[in-house]
């Protein structure tokens, strides 16, 4: 389906995250702008693991925006320890299922997870997702989801291990309702990212889960340079 720009822009707004707007668009649609044409084609190469795509938003003529399913933010307020448990499985299971059909997100966290209509998750914000074959370097990369090998070497080709690394802390914010480093400034996460620090695991108290969450931040960290074969 295709839009126009002008059939959008006074739909109620759901969220305005950053330089994108999130418009809910006739009740049962989601529009995003601005969002381009290589955001569109990677939620369409992830299939069922992102939130439905369903058209374009036309301005002139020319793509600006996408329109998807509409679906539900994850929120973990009212989630008891299986729940969280539950979401943690299927967000693993979600994320492996990206890398097999060959692709990267590029920005796991809890706000790009989406409930869909038949009560699926999937992710959203395919802005900063590649294909692993021909990964080149993390555009604008999240800051208080990156691990320090990262920070240190944001040149270096998007790869696995930085979605593994954001998964680990995802799970970390399901357990916790938390966002890594909430509340300091960017050039406080900075230092403290560089120093080494990241989220106090022992927070979550379940033993098994600090065991998920740590093996994730360790396969993230494993982060190499590309020409590094070992
Ligand atoms: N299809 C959708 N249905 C419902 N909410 C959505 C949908 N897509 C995005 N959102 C909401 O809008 C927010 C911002 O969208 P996102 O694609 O993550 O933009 P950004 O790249 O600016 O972070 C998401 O965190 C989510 O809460
Ligand atoms: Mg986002």
């Amino acid at each position: 389906m295709i839009v126009d720009i002008k059939d959008v822009v006074s739909s109620p707004i759901i969220a305005t995250p950053g330089h994108s707007h999130v418009y809910k668009y006739n009740d049962v649609y989601a529009v995003k702008v601005f969002a381009g044409e290589r955001e569109l084609e990677m939620m369409r190469l992830a299939g069922d693991c992102s939130i439905t795509p369903r058209g374009r938003v036309l301005h002139d003529g020319k793509q600006v925006g996408i329109i998807m399913e509409l679906g539900k933010p994850v929120d973990v307020t009212d989630f008891d320890l299986q729940d969280k448990k539950e979401l943690s499985e299927k967000l693993i299971s979600l994320v492996k299922s990206l890398h097999h059909k060959g692709l990267l997100h590029g920005d796991i966290k809890l706000a790009n997870l989406l409930f869909a209509k038949d009560g699926s998750i999937r992710l959203c914000d395919f802005e900063g997702s590649q294909l692993e074959v021909n990964s080149t370097a993390p555009e604008e990369p999240t800051l208080n989801w990156i691990s320090r090998v990262r920070l240190q070497n944001l040149d270096w080709p998007l790869r696995k291990e930085d979605d593994f690394y954001a998964l680990g802390l995802t799970i970390w914010e399901i357990f916790t309702g938390c966002i890594p480093f909430q509340g300091l400034p960017e050039d406080k996460v900075e230092e403290r990212i560089r120093a080494g620090d990241f989220v106090d695991v022992s927070e979550v108290g379940d033993v098994e889960i600090q065991g998920w969450i740590e093996k994730y931040l360790d396969l993230g960290r494993r982060l190499r340079r590309p020409d590094d074969v070992n």
